[in-house]
């Protein structure tokens, strides 16, 4: 017996993400959270460095969302969303327009970050179909960039650094490039759009920050460039900010860094305040334009079974009350500070290539990790959850973490990576 009963009887039977289910150490049973703390089976309690992939933003088991989420399950768990409609949808569709900038207003919800992606990628597609143009096929995309693990997404990932590079030979090709963040790297992006842009939809990008890829970060002038490279050869750009919606870079959303408005933004994570799953694709007027028609084949031919889960539109609605009610933005940038304080000592340490923070992320970036599994389990017996993966350590916390516990998280991070990783 190793774990409760349920452990030892369902882990068999179990395939975990991203895992190696022959070397790979055993998953730890989880039974409770509650602000940025997971209790564990085995009794002991971690502070929770991550958010869960950076979706819990306001922290688990927030009582405002768990309120909105019992009160909606009493009234009206789920409905279908073809032909009938309802309030906590329609509200969060306004919301996100008015909270969104420039003329993005118009939403379809669907229920994974991959999917969304998928929408937005066949969005860009069939709006140069509906507009009589065949051959705009390809994506521009980057190298460092991450947007899911479904096949179309797979395809605009990076096509080395990725997990996907076996798959290769099966992908749809697009044009995977260099972020122009210098004259060099833009030169090139130039030249390709100049051989190539008419056979491309749209340029498809993570703003600021490149995430699961490497949590790289890139400046807001490269994403003017990018929507000044859009705009002078006519092509669609589409931010996803699936990772850096809703305040994770400091502002509510990364593209108001840098003063654009892109033509299609997708959205997931803590759009649900991290409590249930939930993406939406979010369109200009013009792109919406594009799809109205007398001939049904221009409707956008998409539709997900549990797109706008009522259960899941009234938590995204519960979150963005609390977005409106409590200072985040402000506990972002407190984050951030602290951060920059107690990371910056890691900067020392043998191993450690960069440290970087932006709003409420924190990375150390080492030249490798040479044991996984031991630095994993070492911040584990620290009392931290933090889930390092290729040679990144890093801390994407709940907004409302305390000074304490983050101190405790970069604490941890320290006194792990002094010891060799
Ligand atoms: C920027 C970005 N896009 C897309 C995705 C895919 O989202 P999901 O895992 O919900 O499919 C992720 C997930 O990490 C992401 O960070």
């Amino acid at each position: 017996m190793t774990g409760p009963d349920w452990f030892d009887a369902g882990l068999p039977h179990i395939w975990l993400p991203y895992t190696q289910m022959r070397t790979a150490s055993p998953p730890i049973p989880a039974i409770a959270t509650d602000g940025c703390r997971i209790s564990l089976a085995d009794g002991r309690e971690l502070v929770d460095g991550i958010a869960s992939w950076w979706t819990a933003c306001h922290g688990y088991n927030h009582p405002h969302i768990r309120q909105a989420a019992i009160d909606q399950l009493a009234r009206m768990p789920h409905v279908m969303f073809g032909g009938l409609v309802h309030e906590p949808a329609l509200r969060l569709a306004r919301r996100l327009a008015d909270l969104l900038p420039g003329d993005l207003e118009r939403v379809f919800f669907s229920d994974s970050g991959s999917v969304a992606v998928e929408v937005a990628i066949k969005m860009a597609m069939q709006y140069w179909l509906n507009r009589g143009q065949s051959g705009r096929t390809r994506l521009v995309a980057f190298r460092g960039g991450y947007h899911g693990d479904t096949l179309a997404t797979m395809a605009v990932c990076d096509p080395e650094e990725g997990m996907h590079s076996l798959f290769a030979g099966i992908l749809p090709q697009h044009f995977i490039t260099d972020l122009p963040r210098d004259d060099h790297t833009t030169a090139a992006l130039e030249q390709l759009m100049e051989t190539e842009g008419q056979r491309v939809a749209a340029i498809l990008v993570e703003p600021l920050v490149q995430g699961a890829g490497g949590m790289l970060f890139h400046d807001p002038a490269t994403l003017r460039r990018l929507r000044d490279l859009a705009d002078r050869h006519g092509v669609l750009l589409i931010l996803d900010e699936i990772f850096t919606g809703f305040g994770r870079t400091g502002t509510m959303f990364a593209c108001q860094q840098a003063d654009i408005v892109p033509d299609i933004v997708t959205l997931s994570k803590a759009l649900s305040g991290g409590t249930v799953p939930l993406a939406a694709t979010v369109a200009r007027a013009h792109v919406f334009a594009a799809f109205l028609s007398d001939d049904p084949m221009h409707a956008l031919m998409h539709g997900p079974t549990f797109m706008a889960n009522p259960l899941a539109c009234a938590c995204a609605n519960a979150s963005l009350d609390l977005f409106e009610r409590e200072p985040r933005l402000e506990q972002v940038a407190a984050i951030e500070e602290q951060m920059r304080d107690e990371l910056e000592a890691c900067r020392h340490l043998p191993a450690v290539r960069d440290v970087r923070v932006m709003g409420a992320i924190g990375v150390v970036e080492l030249d490798r990790i040479n044991d996984m599994n031991r630095l994993k389990a070492r911040l584990v017996d620290q009392g931290v959850w933090v889930r390092p993966f290729r040679s990144i350590v890093y801390l994407t916390p709940a907004f409302t973490v305390t000074k304490a516990e983050l101190a405790r998280l970069t604490g941890a991070i320290r006194t792990v990576l002094a010891e060799a990783p």
